[in-house]
């Protein structure tokens, strides 16, 4: 038996690679380096799904074929903000995909791609207090999610760094939340189905939900000079470092240093990613000492942190943005799991007691 599936290959895909000891992400044939900040998120999700989702934006129009669904989600969405007020954003976001029937015309892969995104938008624009803000049919998905999100418009650096941030993020291989996707695929239970079991398992701090504490780490830290009696401090309590290892790299997670590039190419963020960088120096040396031979390096979650923060998305939310972005990944694996027409059944070990056997 492997214990968390270590190792095991449970489907084939077209879609994306990761290389764990190489350092590699490969999405449908491009280092995702040569893909992130680079090219629109629109356009990356038509490489994504072309031949494998039925109604892929067309290639040329696609920005028009999500926004024009943003509209949509958000008519049927902004109603229900009332009833989630009260939820922290990646729940509201997991509530508002829900309602979504399996026969609604948003049912759709565009529809889903749009409404993760307004929902995850609406979801965090709500908890800071902010009144909901209607999509804008003219815009990308990255620039009118930062526009719904913050209720003011992003200039062309912090438009150009989130959409890096999507591309970057859009898929990731077997992860836990796709695998999870996949496995309510199996079953043909449909499309939103698949979504809110998808949101629900990247909602965990070991998987989606790392950026937050990240940060609370940073505050907590303070200064370099703090970081590595804080650091040690934390490892003697058994906890685990935010933003640190990887099931499957053991190297560096190439996205990380793709979203430190963005970071830098916002303004007045120096400061911040000196504290990082020195703190991610600390924290590599220790987890090296304390944890011997397990090859922790840094991963995508330590500076997706830096970089949502510096764009002033409240760190409640990063966790519902993370789910805008991996929508496409989702919907594209759920497609694929569809057409191979096999339900997903492991078997377990059987180690508890056996029946008392008839005298
Ligand atoms: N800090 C301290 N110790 C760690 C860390 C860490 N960040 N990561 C792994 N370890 C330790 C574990 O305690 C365990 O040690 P033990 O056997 O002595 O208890 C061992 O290393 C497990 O190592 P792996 O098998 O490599 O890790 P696993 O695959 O079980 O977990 C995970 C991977 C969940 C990402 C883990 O590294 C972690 O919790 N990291 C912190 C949370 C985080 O950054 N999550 C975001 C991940 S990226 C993403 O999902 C988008």
């Amino acid at each position: 038996m492997k214990n968390g599936l270590d190792e095991v290959v449970a489907a084939e895909t077209v879609l994306s690679h990761v290389d764990g000891e190489g350092g590699r992400l490969i999405v449908r044939g491009h280092d995702i380096e040569t893909l992130a900040g680079k090219a629109a998120y629109e356009d990356v999700v038509t490489l994504l799904w072309s031949g494998v989702v039925g109604d892929a934006p067309a290639p040329g129009a696609p920005c028009t074929d999500v926004a024009a669904a943003r509209v949509r989600a958000f008519e049927r969405l902004a109603p229900l903000v009332p009833f989630v007020a009260h939820l922290t954003p990646i729940e509201a976001t997991r509530f508002l995909i829900g309602v979504i029937g399996d026969s609604e015309p948003l049912a759709k892969p565009s529809g889903m791609l749009a409404t993760v995104g307004v929902a995850a938008a609406l979801a965090t624009r709500i908890s800071e207090g902010g009144a909901p803000v209607p999509p804008d049919l003219a815009r990308g998905h990255a620039d009118d999610l930062l526009r719904m999100i913050r209720g003011r418009d992003g200039d062309a650096a912090e438009v150009a760094a989130l959409e890096a941030y999507l591309v970057t993020i859009i898929d990731h291989g077997l992860n836990a939340s796709t695998f999870t996707a996949r496995v309510v695929a199996s079953t043909a239970a449909g499309l939103p189905s698949a979504l809110v079991a998808a949101v629900s398992a990247l909602k965990g701090p070991f998987h989606g939900g790392a950026p937050g504490p990240v940060l609370d780490m940073l505050d907590a830290i303070g200064t370099e000079d703090a970081a590595d009696a804080w650091l040690a401090g934390a490892l003697d309590r058994g906890e685990r470092l935010m933003g640190f290892g990887h099931r499957i790299y053991r190297v560096r997670d190439p996205r990380a240093d793709v979203l430190k590039a963005a970071v830098r190419t916002l303004r007045g963020r120096a400061n911040r990613i000196a504290l990082a960088e020195g703190v991610e120096r600390h924290a590599l040396a220790l987890l090296a000492r304390r944890k011997a031979g397990r090859r922790l390096d840094v991963n995508v979650e330590f500076y997706t942190a830096l970089l949502l923060e510096a764009l002033g998305i409240p760190r409640a939310g990063f966790t519902a943005l993370f789910a805008a972005g991996r929508a496409a990944g989702w919907i594209a694996h759920v497609r694929e799991q569809e057409t191979s027409g096999r339900i997903i059944r492991p078997q377990s070990r059987y180690v508890g007691p056996m029946p008392a056997s008839a005298a």
